[in-house]
């Protein structure tokens, strides 16, 4: 089997600004990976002046088609996970009721029909939360709903939800050994 015909790893990153250096960090430490921004994540990027830098070996992939017909390469075994990360509170409220109106929650929902696991970094994992903005640090106090939502994620199929950038690195880590 080619390089090419190895399933790869897709990573998906959302419009949060929330632990987004550490995950693009995280992010650029893999070889071969499909890469997908959400619309609000190539603008949040931007404002974090955060390029992605990724070597040749990875290929990116930006909002467009509305069917998002790159779903179509879980079908045929084309991802062995899909790692969401960072994952916005509007990306994880879609995804714990089953919309799947962006190219991020259309790749979600296609991994889990297709029974490929998730790894799901969600922003909202505390009541209170310290967070890097682009000019300097700000309080961040999630609401009930968007930490009911992230308690949602458990509950979803084939979705591991890492609360850290140290347990999203260990999960990585295992898909690797
Ligand atoms: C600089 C910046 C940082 C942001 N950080 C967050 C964040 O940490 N968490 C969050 O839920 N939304 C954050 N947002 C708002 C999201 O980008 C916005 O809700 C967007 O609609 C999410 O779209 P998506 O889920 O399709 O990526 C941020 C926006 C900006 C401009």
């Amino acid at each position: 089997m080619s390089v090419e015909d190895t399933p790869r790893l897709a990573w998906a990153i959302t419009g949060s600004g929330h632990f987004l250096k550490e995950c693009v960090a995280l992010l650029r430490a893999q070889t071969h990976v499909d890469v997908f921004l959400s619309q609000a994540a190539e603008e949040v990027l931007r404002c974090y002046h955060l390029p992605l830098d990724l070597p040749e070996t990875c290929r990116l992939y930006k909002e467009g088609a509305a069917s998002a017909p790159v779903v179509g390469r879980f079908y045929r075994g084309g991802y062995r996970a899909l790692v969401i990360a960072p994952t916005s509170s509007n990306t994880v409220a879609k995804m714990v009721f089953g919309i799947s109106d962006t190219l991020i929650t259309n790749l979600y929902a296609h991994a889990g029909k297709c029974r490929v696991p998730s790894i799901v970094f969600p922003c909202d994992t505390e009541s209170e939360l310290s967070s890097e903005a682009p000019d300097g640090m700000v309080a961040v106090y999630p609401r009930r709903i968007d930490l009911e939502n992230t308690r949602k994620l458990v509950h979803m199929e084939y979705t591991i939800v890492a609360e850290t950038v140290g347990s999203l690195d260990a999960e990585l880590g295992k898909l690797a050994s």
